[in-house]
């Protein structure tokens, strides 16, 4: 059978960014440690006047193109994942496309292109829709772009407003990957929830302490899914990159992803000896007497040198360059991937045909977990990210700078000011066309 799965990917950051200990927290009159311990987020990227989901999208695609010496024929799918597109028909495929038709000779005219809704879970769905269409060999013998971008921006003093960040991930999807290859399994949870929406709005109405009370109860149907299909153990995961709306919400995630991946284990009879058995429904009277004790087995847990090195070694390196970004919705949990890879590679940590465990999630709600074998030409496709480069180059922001690139991205705000950056190299916004539609250029 075909395998397929990722080949190559590319990360582009907002060109701005905001301290959030430095320069947010001061003006909240909130402690910085807020942001840094308790979220666990440094700072957060922006777009500049002249960057939106089609540049950030376009820019990584054509970085990835160039480098894996593509042209538009090469490519026969372009699947966008955003829930930040601002035209309700024509996809944000079309404008990347149209984009990169501009600087490459061919054109995508033979590609089919769409765009996945399912909040943040959509990169992850894009991937598998592609996955599935060149396993099905109906790719003849093409390759698939999955772009993940977003501008998560919340309206102002929204409890959000600490989470933002704006960027985009493009991904190849192409049989024999050198990058991972997605196996079959899958596990997921899905309910209609309204703990975050858009309902024909720019910025979401967001019930921030019930949204991460559904993440993880939807997170723990995903895994029960799976765990009907394979036994599951710690051993077996050398990275569990997980959605990252801000990384507090990925050691809560982590901690009910170790109890799952370890009950019925070797791994719960070693911890029993330290903490007791995990706790069963049926030994208790009621559920909430079951919830507390096992949210005093999740404490204890999390407290044993068992957890914590399992932690710093599958976890917490997903968590690099979110700290650094803030959310990217459809992109974050791709982000996770990349961080870890990247991480292991500057370690010199071996992770040929090693499994990870990805744990992808959207609000409304569904989360999907699935396995992904990591593929001998890895670091070498991992070394070509020039990401720590985009983030050390961007444009710091002032308090009142950020009010005002907020509002150029406000579409109730009318806003003209100068860009903070001088675009080079790259696709920027370039004004309206005759039927509203948004218009791009190339910027040499
Ligand atoms: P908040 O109320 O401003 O923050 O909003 P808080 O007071 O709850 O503090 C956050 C954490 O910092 C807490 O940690 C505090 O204890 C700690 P926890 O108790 O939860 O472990 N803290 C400190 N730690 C050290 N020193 C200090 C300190 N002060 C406080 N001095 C909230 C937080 C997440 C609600 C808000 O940011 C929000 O509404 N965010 C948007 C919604 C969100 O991200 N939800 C996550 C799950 S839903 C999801 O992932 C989907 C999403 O990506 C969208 C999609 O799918 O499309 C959002």
């Amino acid at each position: 059978m075909t395998t397929a799965g990722i080949d190559a990917v590319e990360i582009r950051t907002g060109n701005l960014k905001l301290d959030l200990a430095e320069t947010f927290a001061p003006v909240k009159d909130e402690d910085p440690a807020k942001y840094t311990k308790g979220l666990g987020l440094h700072a957060s990227s922006f777009p500049d006047a002249y960057e939106d989901i089609v540049t950030m999208g376009a820019n990584a695609a054509k970085r990835l193109m160039d480098r894996k010496g593509l042209t538009p024929e090469d490519i026969g799918r372009i699947d966008v994942a955003t829930e930040s597109a601002f035209d309700h028909s024509k996809p944000v495929s079309t404008y990347i496309a149209g984009c990169l038709e501009d600087v490459f000779e061919d054109d995508f005219h033979h590609a089919n292109k769409g765009e996945r809704k399912f909040a943040c879970l959509a990169g992850t769905q894009a991937i598998d829709d592609a996955v599935n269409w060149v396993t099905s060999g109906k790719n003849r013998g093409r390759a698939a772009l999955v772009i993940a971008t977003d501008t998560a921006l919340y309206e102002r003093g929204d409890s959000g407003e600490a989470t933002q960040g704006a960027g985009a991930v493009a991904m190849l999807i192409d049989e024999d990957p050198d990058l991972t290859v997605v196996e079959p399994l899958q596990g997921f949870g899905s309910a209609d929830e309204t703990d975050f929406l858009k309902p024909n709005q720019q910025f979401p109405s967001v019930d921030g302490k019930r949204s991460m009370q559904v993440y993880l109860a939807r997170m723990r149907e995903a895994l029960r899914d799976l765990e009907e299909q394979r036994d599951l153990h710690p051993d077996d995961f050398a990275v569990v990159p997980f959605h990252i709306p801000f990384p507090g919400m990925v050691r809560k995630g982590a901690a009910l992803g170790y109890r799952h991946i370890s009950r019925g284990t070797d791994v719960e009879d070693a911890l029993a000896e330290e903490i007791g058995p995990q706790p069963r429904p049926d030994d208790f009277e009621d559920d909430e007497a079951f919830r507390d004790a096992l949210s005093e087995y999740t404490d204890d847990l999390t407290e044993t040198d068992r957890y914590q090195e399992w932690y710093d070694l599958t976890v917490e390196p997903t968590l690099g360059i979110s700290r650094y970004v803030g959310n990217w919705y459809t992109g974050s949990v791709h982000l996770a991937r990349a961080a870890a890879l990247r991480d292991a590679r500057e370690n010199g940590r071996d992770l040929d045909e090693q499994q990870m465990l990805v744990c992808s999630y959207g609000s409304g709600a569904q989360a999907e977990v699935h396995i992904e074998t990591v593929q001998p030409g890895w670091e070498e496709e991992i070394a070509q990210l020039n990401v720590e480069e985009q983030l050390r180059e961007r444009y710091d922001l002032s308090f009142t700078e950020y009010e005002q690139i907020h509002d150029v991205h406000n579409y109730d705000e009318s806003t003209d000011i100068d860009a903070f950056t001088t675009p080079e190299e790259e696709f920027v916004f370039d004004g309206w066309g005759r039927m509203g539609e948004r218009k791009y250029t190339y910027v040499e």
